[in-house]
């Protein structure tokens, strides 16, 4: 490692909050689905921010978007109408099969207004008593980092010290409909959920979930809100995760790779009837649905079309997971999820998923590790079959390195 790379981790030690543990490396570019470090040393990215760069680094339709917007009007805020939003709208309600979209800067904050309309929604149109609404949410959720969003949070590390946070959440275990059902009551405005959980190791809900829930919302006259920021926009293989069920929901949340890439773009699209329940003065946000977000949300959404994205996501995503299961380590205890979106679980007596995630990075490969025990794949929907490849390869000779170190001799894979 240079000087230049130990001087800069050391000035975010010195100046920054120390709210990530990131891995000990300094990126300096990308392009597609390669990141170069200060070093110019090269790593495969199966990352992607999270689902954010779900188009690879620098996609050079998204540069000149971002560039020819930049230059012409970047920010003039919602007071006056601006010449990129009526069209991205359009195109993002299309893309949704929902009726009206309401544009904000990040996840949370698209969340945030899912919420809000809702109670409205509940207040207004179902008729429960005044702030009395409830909200469905499912143990093992991650829906951003507000005050209200972590205080319906499952996961102790997300909320400790950082109450009071507002009531009106109800948590039930992820996939279960009866919980589902038993929780609802007639002041159950919504049920907020994510149709397959990131964050939480891309845990997937039993086959048919989505359906019932969808069947049971009718049923209860109660919202059904995917948050789909993470799983969204081809990451699954699908469109939308809940097209693998054909459901159509009430409201969706999306984000990360609505920005392309390039910047925060998130947005709540809804039915008319749960987005009429906003009037002017009711919400808003200074950056939300600016000129130049809505120039890069317009083209990420028409390149992810063009380029048939989501259809290599399910190509190579089926062949990433069946190439990992065909590893049978017992280091492996699981792996699962949908397109090119997968969660490796790893067997905490042996190692821990950080420690694979290190010895990835020194073979050029970055990764992250959630919770402990889950290594996750979610390259790029634009990488290369050849490098994904070359990425499967490594993670095997990993694998087999601490199958080496970690196994007694007679139990492991080879
Ligand atoms: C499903 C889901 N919802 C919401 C968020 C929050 O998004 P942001 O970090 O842009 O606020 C995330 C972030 O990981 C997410 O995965």
């Amino acid at each position: 490692m240079t000087s230049t790379s130990q001087t800069r981790m050391n000035q975010e030690h010195e100046f920054g909050a120390e709210n990530y543990l990131p891995l000990p490396v300094v990126i300096d570019r990308g392009e597609g689905a390669w990141l170069w470090d200060t070093d110019g040393n090269r790593y495969l990215d199966m990352m992607s921010a999270y689902s954010a760069v779900s188009h690879g680094h620098g996609h050079p339709r998204l540069v000149r978007a971002l560039k020819e917007q930049a230059e012409k009007l970047a920010i003039v805020s919602r007071a006056f109408h601006a010449e990129p939003l009526g069209p991205f709208l359009e195109k993002l309600c299309s893309m949704a099969g929902l009726d009206k979209a309401l544009p904000m800067n990040t996840g949370a904050e698209a969340v945030e207004t899912g919420i809000k309309a809702a109670r409205r929604w509940g207040y207004r149109v179902k008729g429960i008593p005044s702030d009395k609404a409830e909200i469905i949410v499912a143990e093992g959720n991650f829906h951003g980092r507000t005050t209200t969003i972590v205080g319906f949070s499952s996961d102790e590390e997300y909320k400790q010290d950082f109450g009071p946070f507002p009531g009106g959440f109800k948590l039930v275990p992820f996939g279960d409909i009866e919980a589902m059902r038993a929780a609802i009551t007639p002041n159950t405005a919504a049920v907020l959920i994510e149709p397959i959980q990131g964050e939480a190791g891309i845990v997937m809900p039993p086959k048919g979930f989505l359906k019932e829930l969808r069947a049971l919302c009718t049923e209860q006259n109660v919202l059904l809100i995917l948050d789909e920021i993470q799983s969204g926009l081809g990451r699954t293989g699908a469109l939308f995760a809940h097209n693998h069920e054909d459901i159509k929901p009430d409201a969706l949340l999306l984000g990360k790779a609505l920005g392309g890439g390039m910047m925060p773009v998130s947005a709540f699209v809804a039915s008319h009837e749960v987005m009429d329940m906003f009037d002017p003065g009711s919400h808003g946000s200074t950056f939300g649905g600016n000129p130049l977000a809505a120039a890069v949300g317009h083209e990420a959404l028409n390149v992810l079309e063009e380029e048939g994205l989501t259809e290599r996501s399910r190509v190579l995503g089926d062949k990433l997971k069946r190439e990992l299961r065909a590893m049978n380590s017992p280091l492996i205890t699981d792996v699962r999820g949908a397109g090119l979106w997968v969660g490796v679980d790893i067997d905490p007596q042996y190692c821990s998923a950080r420690l694979i995630c290190e010895r990835l990075m020194d073979r050029g490969i970055l990764s992250k590790e959630t919770h402990e025990t889950v290594v996750r794949f979610a390259p790029p929907l634009v990488i290369s079959e050849d490098d994904l490849d070359w990425a499967i390869e490594e993670f095997r000779e990993v694998v087999r390195e601490l199958e080496g170190e970690f196994l007694p001799a007679t139990s492991a894979s080879e």
